[in-house]
This record gives C-alpha cells, structure tokens and sequence, in this order.
C-alpha cells in the first residue's frame, strides 16, 4: 500500500520550506481526533527558517496546495499551525479492501527479512522446578515475537535454553539422597522434587556447611560421576514429560532444547580463551572478570570449588550460536530481573573481542502476580501453569453453556478460547510493566478481552456463513459512505504499519491494541448500519468489509499464537 506520510511529505518537500524530507516525514502525525483530518503537519519549525508566524506559514502552505490537483486527499485544511489533511475515503477504501480480498491471510506478510535469522532464547524453563505461571509470560511473549518476526520474512530459531545446570542441581541431588522417597517421586515427581528442594534450602538456610554440600554435588555431576549423571538424567526426563503437556495446551513448540547443561561442553574453550586474553583474575579462590571500569559488578566465571556459573555458560552459549547460525540478532526473552546479568554478558563479549555483542539484546519483561499471592519456587508457593490452563478451558467451558449458541464442538471451543483469554491478557499490555493475573477480566466477553476479539470474529463470520459468502473479488466500494465504515477500514489499513512496528519494539502488545481497535471498530459499524439490504451492491460492499475484518483479525490472533472458532 501506498505511504500517505510520505506522499504527504513529498508534496512539502517540493516547496522549499528548508527543512529535510526525512525531517517532514517524522514531523507527520495523526490527529487526536476524526475531524481533525487523517494526518496533520505541525508549522512551528517551519517558523524558524521561514521566519514567520506558523499560523501564517500554514495558512500559506495551504493556499498553495489547494492550487495542486489532489490525488489521495479529499481536501486540506489549516488549523492555526496545523495543515490538517483529508484522504480521498474512496481511494483509500478501494484500496485497502481490494488488497485485503486479494492477499487474504497473506495481508501484511512481507519478504523484508529475508536472509537474515533471529535467534530467540524464550521460555527457557529449569528443569525439576515447577512450569509455574511466571514462565507464561517469557514463553508467551517470546512465541508472538518469533511469529511476528516469521511473518515478515525472517528465519527464526526459538530456542528453549533449558536450565538444567547449576548448583541448585546439587542441591536437589543432596536432598534426595537425605530424602528422597522413589515411590512419591514416581508419584507426582515436580511437586515431590520441590518439596525436597524447598526443605533442603530451608534446612541449609540455618546450616552453612548444607550449601557446601549441594556445591560439591554440582562438581561431582560437572566431572560426570555416574550417579549423579543418573539422578540428574531422571530428574530431567521427569521434568520433560510435565513441560510437554504444558507446551501441547498452549500450542507452542521450539526448535531446538539445547539448555544449560548442552552448551557446557563449550565452556573449556571459552576458559582458555578468556585466559588468553588476560580477562581472568583471581580473587578468593574464584576466578572473575573485572568489570569495574564498566561500573559493573564482577562476574564470577568459575567458583572457588572450580564449577562454571550461570554466567559462564551464558557466554559459550552467546559465542556457539553465532557460529552455528550467524544470527542477525540475538534475542533473550527474560525477566527484567536479569537485566544486570545481560548487561554483563554484552560487556564481557566486547571485552572479548566479539563485534557481535551488539546484535545480542535482552527484551525484558515484568512480572505475574495472583491478586494476592506473590509467585516464588524458593518459598514454595507456587501456582502451576497447567493447573491455570485446565482452569481457563473449564471455566470458558461453563460460559459457554449458559449462551444460547450452535456451537458443535464445546471441548476444542473452549480451548481454542480459553487458552486464547490466558494468552491475550498476557499481551495486550505493554510488556514490561507488571501485571495481576485476574479471573474476572480474563474471561470477560464484553471487555479489553481475548474472548471479545474472538466473539467479534465469529459474529463476522456468522453474517458471511448466512449470506453464502466464501470469498469475493475486488469490487468498487464507492457506497461505503458512513463514518463507521470509514473508520473500520482505516484501522485496517494501519494493521500492516503495526506489524513492522511491533518488530522494532519487539511488542506484541501493538497487535493485540490493533485488532481490539479493529473489533471495537466492527462492532460500532455492525450495530449502525444493516449488512443485509435490499440494495445487492450496498450489501455485497458490507459483506466484503466484514470478510476483510475477520481476515485481519484472524491474521492478528495468529501472530499472538491464537486460534479463531467460526462459532461461539
Ligand atoms: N532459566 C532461566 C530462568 O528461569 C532463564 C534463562 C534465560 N536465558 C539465558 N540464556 N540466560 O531464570
């Protein structure tokens, strides 16, 4: 589609008003309000070179352009210092609708990635804890990014950097030889490991030497000890089974599982070349980097006990998946709490000479919380995602019951919407600020909700079904007249920006606005103006605007990874 800011710009640009096109281009808004045009110019820097009064320079502008012939805009208009511009609706209307018909769910798909392949570290779960409810939002966030950046011609590589490495491996190993019980374990072997977890920290929280011990259990299964080899195997495939039916709910999957533990193989390589560098320094048995000139704590590469650290197999991670897939970016979708750890990360691969710290980038996140629980694995209070998922789809289920509606399938109906509520709330917010997990609004079919973007769906679809429509070609939509319409297509018409534009930002939370937008807009111009009118050309212009909105919707719920039912 064409670019009206740009159109716009190029129009200012050929009258020398002494300021750059690109400069013109970024001043271009979109007014706060409907009648005050579709895009508006701002003259106040204008006053400066043209010195003049910017009430008058717009005034100016715009006798001039009204000499113009007007392609695209219907009229212009100027506002004290604003030039206010009007689209032609029937230009922009045809247009939008045309393309929409044309490209169907291809609307908004482009090639501009093409060649270059993103890497997304998401979800990245730890093993023998619990999938508890503050994953969902790395492993939902994380998938909606892949989705968007797959969209837009991008190679993607999601990559679920298991956590199954490290000294709370030790601590579990400890614990379950002081404890562990094979019959509970086989029993309900995730709550039984965090029960053995939570006790053993509890237990070394008054006893220093406990720790050691877990320590020293982490060294014996770095050095490969048979038995603690065993254990820790068990416990991941225990682990593994649990993740796989959360991952099968929510309909998401990886390429590759290659966790903590996979890239420790890299790690004496990276040791040595740390060492060749002059980046280690001893320190209290420990071997760190000093990052101080960076303002920046030390890392702590090998422990004094001479096991790796988180940080260490973040590096041979980092310097792996640039040789094996020569990544564009690196993306790690993680809790603003890692914030310093990244940050410590990228400061280290500069220090290493690796140029391609600068394409590794953290998208933060903030945090989940139960109206008035906090979520901790320590603590032990935890909330399991499953146990959330199974409560979505029941209680959508109850809902649907209580509608008066021919659903044929009430089991994959509820899911699809079910999983879906848990899924957009999780989206449609800014992503990092925190947010509370709350019931009510979740899977409130009337509010800013998963559900009413997926019931406005189906309404549109329920009209097509009754009017016999499939499909339908270009047409002249020259009687789409009413504000209500207008507005509709010119929020469909914005959905393609908003794809590009959540790929700068790396949020999902601009789509899922953007197809509420669209549904509210649908709704409005559904309870306005009747679809099935006598007149056979009006009623097939409205029947084409409803099948373009509910392929833009349907497109849009798919870039969040979720699902459309025809009925609801
Ligand atoms: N497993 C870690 C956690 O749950 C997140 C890992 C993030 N990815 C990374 N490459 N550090 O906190």
């Amino acid at each position: 589609m064409r670019d009206l800011k740009e159109i716009i710009a190029n129009k200012l640009c050929d009258m020398d008003l002494g300021i750059e096109k690109s400069a013109i281009y970024k001043l271009i808004e979109i007014p706060p309000r409907d009648d005050m045009g579709d895009f508006s110019f701002p003259c106040f820097s204008l006053a400066k070179t043209l010195r003049k009064n910017p009430a008058l320079i717009a005034k100016e502008i715009k006798e001039k352009l009204e000499k113009e012939e007007k392609t695209y805009f219907e009229k212009i208009e100027n506002l004290n210092a604003y030039l206010n511009f009007y689209i032609d609706r029937k230009f922009i209307q045809n247009e939008v609708l045309n393309e929409i018909l044309e490209k169907k769910e291809d609307y908004g798909r482009s090639n501009m990635g093409e060649g270059k392949t993103i890497v997304l570290d998401f979800s990245s779960v730890n093993i023998a804890k619990p999938f508890h409810i503050g994953h969902i939002r790395s492993t939902v966030i994380g998938d909606a990014i892949r989705n968007i950046f797959n969209f837009l011609g991008y190679k993607t590589v999601a990559s679920n950097y298991i956590g199954d490495y490290g000294t709370q491996f030790g601590t579990m190993i400890a614990a379950y030889k002081l404890w562990g019980d094979d019959d509970k374990l086989n029993e309900n072997p995730i709550k039984e490991l965090l029960n053995l977890y939570v006790r053993y920290n509890n237990e070394a929280a008054l006893n220093e030497e406990m720790m050691d011990v877990a320590r020293d259990e982490f060294k014996k299964l770095e050095e490969g000890e048979d038995e603690s080899v065993r254990l820790w195997s068990w416990f991941k495939e225990i682990s593994f089974k649990e993740f796989d039916r959360v991952y099968k709910l929510l309909d998401i999957d990886f390429d590759n599982y290659d966790g903590e533990s996979y890239h420790s193989e890299f790690i004496p390589a990276v040791i040595k070349e740390l060492e060749e560098k002059n980046l280690l320094v001893e320190s209290d048995g420990a071997k760190i980097i000093d990052l101080g000139e960076d303002d920046l704590p030390p890392a702590i590469i090998i422990k004094s006990n001479g096991s790796s650290a988180y940080i260490t197999r973040d590096i041979a991670t980092a310097i792996n998946r640039k040789k094996v897939y020569d990544f564009y970016e690196n993306l790690y979708v993680v809790a603003t709490q890692q914030n310093l750890h990244f940050r410590q990360l990228w400061k280290i691969l500069e220090l290493m000479g690796y140029d391609f710290y600068k394409d590794c980038k953290h998208i933060p996140f903030g945090m989940v919380s139960l109206k008035d629980k906090t979520l901790s694995t320590r603590k032990g209070q935890v909330v399991f995602l499953e146990d959330v998922l199974n409560k979505a789809i029941n209680k959508t289920k109850e809902i649907m019951k209580n509608r008066d509606t021919d659903i044929e399938d009430i089991d994959k109906t509820s899911r699809i919407v079910g999983i879906g509520a848990v899924k957009f709330q999780e989206l449609y917010n800014n992503r990092i600020k925190d947010y509370v997990f709350d019931w009510d609004e979740l899977l409130n079919f009337e509010g800013e909700t998963g559900p009413y973007v997926q019931y406005t769906y189906a309404r549109a679809k329920a009209v097509l079904r009754k009017a016999g429509v499939v499909e339908m070609t270009s047409m002249d939509f020259s009687l789409l007249n009413s504000d209500e319409e207008f507005i509709l297509i010119k929020s469909l018409r914005s959905f393609e920006d908003t794809i590009v534009k959540a790929r700068d930002r790396y949020e999902p939370s601009l789509i899922s606005r953007k197809i509420m937008e669209i549904s509210q807009n649908f709704n409005k111009f559904y309870n306005s103006s009747k679809i099935m009118v006598d007149d056979e050309n009006l009623k097939n212009q409205r029947l084409a605007l409803a099948l373009a909105t509910s392929i833009v919707i349907k497109v849009g719920l798919s870039l969040l990874g979720i699902k459309t039912v025809e009925k609801m």
